[in-house]
């Protein structure tokens, strides 16, 4: 059982969660996940180690609420336990010096790019860094991803903050400025795709990190299968990155839809169970 040391919200939907896990605290590298379960009969999900503390022997996820896990996920308190946590896995971040570096995330995945970034700027090279999201409630991690900056950029869909537009936008301007060395960019697919697109144009290498379906996390399932440059790999154990302009984009997005209908019914399912549980205690207070 891994006990939740703390719980804290960034906003509505996504948290940030730390976690006693001292088996791998001390081996956390930039880059790398964990999968979990967080009941006793749910299913296995993987996460990002967005950072560890060897000392008090604690990781830290940060999770976006979208489905029945990580709904379940954030009703759990300081205090509460999860089942499993499995990690690290996945390989890590290999780490560049004395380049300009573009860092972009969007949505849930700036926490999954902090620690890349923050390795990145540790190793000694300039970073520039773009954060979007659809609206300002989504932002996250603003005071962190500048802290890990030299320079840092952020753009919302509709303008609630920031500049308004996509960090598409952001970094065109930056590649119309000056010739990065090369780009990280965590989001939803179509946000990598776009920029993959975008710095494929300007010759700027690109990695990316895919949130492919994953089961065991340990390359025997083959839930995670991904074609790069038309070879088959396995997100878990060749990635979670890869070099964005060899990835099939359009391959990814249509197995990641391959549950949607028993992913909405447990959806459906479990959110019915919990405004049932909501009602019930609000009769018994009154
Ligand atoms: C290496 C890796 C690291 C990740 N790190 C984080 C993280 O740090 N924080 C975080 O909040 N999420 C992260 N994810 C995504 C997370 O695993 C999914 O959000 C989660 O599995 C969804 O489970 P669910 O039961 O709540 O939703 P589901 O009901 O399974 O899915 C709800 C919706 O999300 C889509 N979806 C499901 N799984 C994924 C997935 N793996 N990637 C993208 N979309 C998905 C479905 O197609 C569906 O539309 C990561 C994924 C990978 C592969
Ligand atoms: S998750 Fe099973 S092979 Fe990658």
């Amino acid at each position: 059982m891994f006990t939740i040391r703390s719980k804290e919200f960034l906003s509505p939907t996504i948290a940030r969660f730390i976690i006693e896990a001292p088996y791998v605290a001390p081996k956390r590298k930039a880059g790398n996940f964990v999968i979990i379960r967080v009941s006793d009969n749910g299913e296995r999900i993987p996460i990002t180690l967005v950072d560890s503390d060897p000392v008090e022997g604690t990781v830290t996820l940060i999770v976006q609420a979208i489905g029945k896990t990580t709904k379940e996920l954030l009703t759990k308190e300081a205090g509460d336990t999860i089942p499993d946590l499995v990690g690290p896995l996945g390989k890590p971040t290999p780490l560049h010096a004395n380049e300009t570096i573009v860092c972009v995330g969007g949505g849930v995945g700036t926490a999954e790019l902090l620690p890349i970034t923050r390795a990145l700027k540790e190793s000694g090279n300039r970073i520039l860094s773009i954060v979007g999201a659809r609206s300002r409630d989504l932002i996250i991690l603003e005071d962190e991803m500048r802290a890990a900056s030299d320079a840092l950029a952020v753009t919302t869909d509709d303008g609630s903050y920031g500049k308004k537009g996509f960090v598409t936008d952001e970094l065109k301007e930056i590649l119309d400025r000056e010739k990065p060395d090369a780009v990280y960019a965590i989001g939803p697919l179509p946000m990598m795709k776009a920029v993959s697109a975008l710095t494929k144009v300007y010759g700027v290498h690109t990695t990316v990190s895919l949130n492919a379906l994953m089961v065991d996390g340990t390359g025997m399932c083959g839930g995670c299968r991904v074609s790069i440059g038309g070879r088959m790999k396995f997100a878990c154990v060749d990635g979670p990155e890869f070099d964005g302009h060899a990835v099939d984009f359009d391959e990814l997005i249509i197995r990641n839809r391959s549950y949607t209908v028993f992913e909405q019914e447990s959806n459906r399912r479990f959110t019915e169970e919990h405004a049932c549980a909501a009602q019930q205690a609000s009769e018994v207070v009154r």
